[in-house]
């Protein structure tokens, strides 16, 4: 069956070896499932790019639930108006609770696994990379709640349905959907796998590498376009002073 060169221990060291790749290559592939009224605006994001090749790969795995389908009587409603007054509508904890424990009971009970649960709302907590960099390095299954209306019952935070609250930024959307998506973005490039060495993340914005700086600048041909030159010293072949001007120009 293999060639005789081959002794049996060979092989099953090869074995292991085949094993603990595809444990490390494929091994850390996320799941995500969304929590929204809204499942179609996730489709251009995830059908494009890197994104959908992280999909295509199984590194990815994407599940939508439409909020509405847990909405209460013949017009499965979802919301309703703030006990105290005031304008606008909230959505219903009731609903909520109902729709993450379908999702989160089902997958339990399959693979023991428990998902990392995040709401997105302007009071959250601010997201920075290294936010990013944690969820994805001890989450391997998330549950995206992408709110709308004036908000979430409070009591869907406050009794334990979601572990993190996360904003993208001190401005108020539409909804959590564009921060989901944000999100998706973000910890996808983390996953081993999803970007290629060429496009590997190690030394950019933010990252540790860099202090959580902001990336030095980036030249490529031509030398010189309209009176603007590249700086001498990217074309002066110089390793050393090239990484002194580019640690000196971190922002
Ligand atoms: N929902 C509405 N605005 C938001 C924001 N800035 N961040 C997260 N979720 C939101």
């Amino acid at each position: 069956m293999y060639p005789e060169w081959l002794s049996i221990g060979d092989v099953s060291v090869l074995l292991i070896m085949a094993a603990l790749y595809v444990i490390f290559r494929y091994g850390m592939a996320m799941r995500i499932d969304i929590l929204t009224l809204f499942p179609g605006m996730f489709q251009g994001p995830l059908t494009e790019s890197i994104l959908k090749r992280a999909v295509d790969q199984k590194l990815l795995e994407i599940h939508f639930h439409d909020l509405r389908e847990s909405g209460m009587g013949n017009y499965h409603q979802i919301d309703d108006s703030p006990y105290g007054g005031g304008v606008g509508m909230i959505m219903r904890v009731d609903v909520l609770v109902e729709a993450i424990e379908a999702v989160s009971g089902k997958l339990k009970v399959e693979s023991g696994k428990l998902p990392h649960k995040i709401y997105f709302s302007p009071r959250g907590k601010k997201l920075k990379q290294g936010m990013v960099e944690k969820i994805a390095k001890k989450h391997d299954w998330l549950i995206l709640l992408c709110g709308h209306y004036e908000g979430i019952d409070q009591r869907v935070i406050d009794g334990g349905w979601i572990d993190e609250e996360i904003s993208i930024g001190d401005y108020v959307l539409t909804g959590g959907e564009l921060p989901a998506m944000v999100l998706i973005d973000a910890v996808a490039r983390q996953i081993p796998g999803v970007l290629g060495k060429e496009e590997s993340s190690k030394e950019e914005s933010f990252s540790k590498a860099l202090g959580r700086r902001k990336e030095y600048p980036h030249y490529t041909r031509p030398e010189e376009f309209r009176g603007l030159r590249v700086p001498d010293v990217l074309l002066s072949g110089n390793h050393g002073e090239i990484e002194k001007w580019r640690r000196g120009q971190l922002g």
